[in-house]
């Protein structure tokens, strides 16, 4: 009798171990041996500022191309088109189906932003995808790149549950760290980032001392038997 009440009195032990679910996947690398079709791409943009007024979207300040830079962007655009969804196929599963039985559409644009502009927080809805590739980050080399702002951020898409309860209150991630709201990459020339076209993001506001250069993609898949 008096061992059974001493191992009641113990604290109960557990073994467990956290289990993530849920991913979010984002694709994050970098174009290799690319040099000719970044100065390709940056070439053509610049001419087609100087010709095509733009579009008025997230971006607040800043050139907006219309998403028509298939059209306009060359080869280099047609290439780097490619390359994309060749990341989203390898993201991408269709129940039954392959991700070669899909048409993969890619409607792409460029971004041309001073110092001062910036994107606000937004999603690309009617996607599966969306992308975007660092052209220039609009400072010198010599300059610090955390003095150029622009910082890319991702939003944690169950936001905001968790703070409902208790603002101060984080979920740790298996990793044992807690878990933010908002999640920020660092990006560099040649850069190329790929997320699910819900998750919302947003660019702060650019400081650097030259324009930053970057170029956006909506990737969808549709049925064969769709007509575009
Ligand atoms: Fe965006």
């Amino acid at each position: 009798m008096q061992s059974n009440t001493s191992a009641e009195n113990h604290a109960l032990r557990v073994e467990a171990q956290p289990i993530g679910l849920f991913e979010t996947p984002i694709a994050y690398g970098r174009l290799k041996d690319a040099d000719t079709v970044m100065r390709e791409l940056e070439e053509v943009i610049r001419k087609r500022k100087t010709v095509s007024k733009g579009l008025s979207r997230s971006n607040l300040g800043g050139w907006h191309s219309e998403s028509d830079m298939l059209e306009w962007g060359g080869p280099a655009a047609q290439r780097l088109a490619e390359a994309a969804v060749k990341i989203a196929k390898r993201m991408s599963h269709f129940k039954e189906s392959s991700t070669e039985d899909r048409q993969w559409i890619v409607r792409m644009w460029a971004n041309v932003t001073p110092a001062g502009g910036l994107n606000l927080l937004h999603s690309h809805p009617g996607n599966l995808w969306a992308a975007v590739l660092y052209i220039d980050m609009g400072h010198e080399k010599e300059q610090d790149p955390g003095d150029a702002g622009g910082n890319f951020y991702l939003e944690d898409p169950r936001f905001s549950m968790a703070a409902m309860r208790d603002t101060a209150f984080r979920i740790r991630g298996i990793d044992g760290q807690p878990q933010q709201y908002q999640t920020e990459i660092q990006l560099q020339r040649g850069n190329l980032i790929m997320f699910p076209a819900w998750l919302r993001h947003e660019v702060r506001t650019h400081t650097g001392n030259r324009e930053r250069i970057t170029i956006a993609m909506n990737i969808d898949a549709v049925s064969k038997d769709v007509n575009l």
